[in-house]
């Protein structure tokens, strides 16, 4: 998609079709527009805007709104909640906590590779690692987790726009009970963490108490769907995209293999270079804005294409190199202002360890076809699976 967004940046604010999406590509753009208060992701809004389609397309199977489709102050009193639950926002007690038990998983995954010579790494390894991260910070018993990737696949193929447009009944249905079923799951748990609390995160959002009250169980539901669903298969491509780069830069995987400090930077600079979110495409405009001198009526679709503004040559320095050496590495990976992702120190976290423990245990990985097959979504980018060969 790269060059198709060199080209969209020629014209920064592309609307095409009567009706359809303001299409906004340059850095700066971007980041002010994700910091307006006038573009809202909130259906009750947008509703008053004109703009109907996301309460007719959101498939909510009867939870509440998560933080992630509200406005203020709703989306503010939900987030900080949450927040609370993961303890300080700026060292999260409940992340840091996990360093150990994510080296552990990862470790398992790769010796379970055996006496492989080649894997998916998509089937093997980034697939399974974030669901059981999710599962293991929630509380979900370990027995269940193989029902959650039934639950979670569907939720996530209809938050693509594109399959959303050519949804059939039968898709829409999937996903619907999917969604359902998942609610009611997390519903049996919750009450059981009401009860008993435990060490866990569910038990913290159930059990919350704070200057903002207590959340009520459908808001503990819709924020653990929330989580589930952002940080899934977001957390799989970053990791899929991290090694598929990687390979494709033997030199930094080497670096890698005996600098283990290099992550961070590392992680930072993939989230630039191939962002998992490409696009945000959940923004109306409660009123008439103008942009690059271009009116946007009130009501209009939005699609801010952070994987573009990640690109702009007029934000970063030789944009299309990938240089984990980068200083100046403000990117648009995790999105901006108040929706900014909640879950970047567990992405992070993640992705550091696995990458490192990847290039630390593989001897000489090779890259089987190339570029891998990728999946039908134009929001999240990632490979649907990376064929990797190695010596031991
Ligand atoms: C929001 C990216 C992992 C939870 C976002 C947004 C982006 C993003 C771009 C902004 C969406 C918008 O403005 O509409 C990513 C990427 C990830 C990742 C690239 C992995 C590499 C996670 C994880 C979790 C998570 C692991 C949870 C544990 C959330 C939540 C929001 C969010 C709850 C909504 C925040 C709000 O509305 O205030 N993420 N995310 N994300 N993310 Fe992530």
């Amino acid at each position: 998609p790269y060059p198709v967004y060199r080209e969209l940046r020629g014209t920064p604010v592309l609307h095409e079709e009567e009706g359809g999406p303001y299409v906004i590509s340059s850095y700066w753009d971007i980041e002010a527009l994700l910091h307006d208060p006038r573009i809202s992701s909130d259906a009750a809004n947008l509703a008053a805007a004109g703009d109907d389609a996301l309460l007719q397309s959101e498939e909510t199977g009867g939870l509440p709104p998560s933080f992630l489709r509200l406005d203020p102050p709703e989306h503010d009193r939900l987030r900080r909640m949450a927040n609370s639950a993961f303890g300080p926002p700026h060292r999260p007690r409940r992340i840091d906590g996990m360093r150990g038990e994510l080296r552990e998983i990862v470790t398992g995954l790769i010796d379970g590779f055996g006496d492989a010579r080649g894997i998916d790494l998509v089937d093997e390894f980034a697939y399974p690692f974030p669901v059981t991260v999710i599962c293991r910070l929630l509380g979900v018993p370990r027995e269940d987790e193989p029902r959650f990737r039934a639950w979670v696949d569907p939720l996530v193929a209809s938050l693509d726009p594109g399959t959303r447009q050519g949804a059939d009944e039968e898709f829409a249905r999937t996903a619907r009970e999917a969604r359902m079923q998942l609610g009611m799951y997390l519903a049996g748990l919750a009450e059981e963490r009401a009860k008993e609390p435990r060490d866990d995160l569910l038990s913290d959002l159930v059990n919350s108490r704070g200057p903002d009250g207590a959340m009520t169980m459908m808001e503990v539901l819709s924020t653990s769907v929330l989580l589930l669903i952002a940080g899934h298969e977001t957390t799989v491509n970053l990791i899929t995209n991290g090694m598929l780069t990687l390979l494709r830069h033997p030199d930094v995987l080497e670096r890698l293999r005996h600098e283990p400090d290099l992550a961070p930077r590392l992680v930072e600079e993939l989230l630039r270079y191939e962002p998992p979110v490409q696009l945000v495409p959940q923004r109306t405009c409660i009123t008439d804005i103008e942009v690059r001198g271009v009116t946007i009526p009130k009501g209009s679709r939005i699609w801010l294409v952070l994987a573009a503004g990640n690109r702009d040559p007029e934000r970063f320095k030789d944009p299309e190199r990938f240089d984990p050496d980068r200083e100046d590495i403000q990117h648009l990976g995790f999105g901006s202002g108040i929706h900014i992702c909640f879950g970047a120190p567990l992405a992070r976290l993640e992705t550091q360890i696995a990458l490192t423990e990847l290039a630390r245990r593989l001897e000489n990985p090779r890259l089987g076809q190339d570029p891998p097959p990728y999946r039908e979504n134009a929001v999240l980018r990632g490979p649907r699976h990376l064929e990797i060969t190695f010596d031991g």
